[in-house]
């Protein structure tokens, strides 16, 4: 297994998308490495596995890269979170405010069982709008949420200091 530093390493950087002034972490040549995904996926399991996690739920659309493997990992079931429009059934929804507008997410509320310990895994933490609408959606649907799991974490915008005002246990593999 890589360790933590080759794993970053695996992580490129792409200035000014999607627009002027953004660094973008880009997770393609991570993923697209063998032992580079394997690697990111069993530290975040080693860590969803010490927090008592017995399902997983993860953000459409990079988020159910790691997420769905982190739940095969642990034997464990995956919850999909996913933007509007794309769910065939009754959904239960959040709306969240972005920097300009709002945004949404949606899950099949029959897919959580009330009570069930389920931690929120994703690629990235920027503001932690995603993953505190995330984690408000999912204790909607009776689950109890305590632990947030992210690749990377972009401190300056204080995204993990927001959700743990929101109660949640934030680890991020880099920064
Ligand atoms: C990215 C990322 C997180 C979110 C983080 O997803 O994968 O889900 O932004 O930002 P935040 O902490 O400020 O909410 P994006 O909405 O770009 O969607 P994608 O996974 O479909 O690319
Ligand atoms: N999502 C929000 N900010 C991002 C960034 N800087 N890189 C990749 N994904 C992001």
């Amino acid at each position: 297994m890589l360790d933590i530093a080759a794993v970053r390493a695996l992580v490129r950087t792409v200035p000014d998308f999607p627009e002027p002034g953004v660094m973008f972490r880009d997770i393609t040549p991570l993923v697209a490495d063998a032992q580079g995904l394997r690697s990111a996926v069993r530290h975040l399991a080693h860590r969803a596995r010490a927090g008592g996690a017995d399902a997983i739920a993860g953000m459409e659309a990079r988020g159910f890269i790691f997420g769905a493997a982190v739940a095969v990992e642990l034997g464990i079931g995956f919850v999909p979170i996913r933007k509007p429009g794309k769910i065939p059934v009754a959904t239960l929804g959040i709306d969240y405010a972005l920097e300009y507008g709002t945004d949404r997410l949606e899950i099949d509320p029959t897919a959580v069982t009330p009570g069930q310990r389920i931690a929120i895994v994703d690629d990235l933490i920027a503001t932690g709008g995603t993953a505190i609408a995330a984690a408000q959606l999912m204790r909607r649907a009776g689950a109890a949420v305590d632990q947030a799991l992210f690749v990377i974490d972009l401190p300056d915008l204080q995204g993990a200091e927001r959700l743990r005002s929101a109660g949640l246990t934030v680890e991020a593999l880099m920064e």
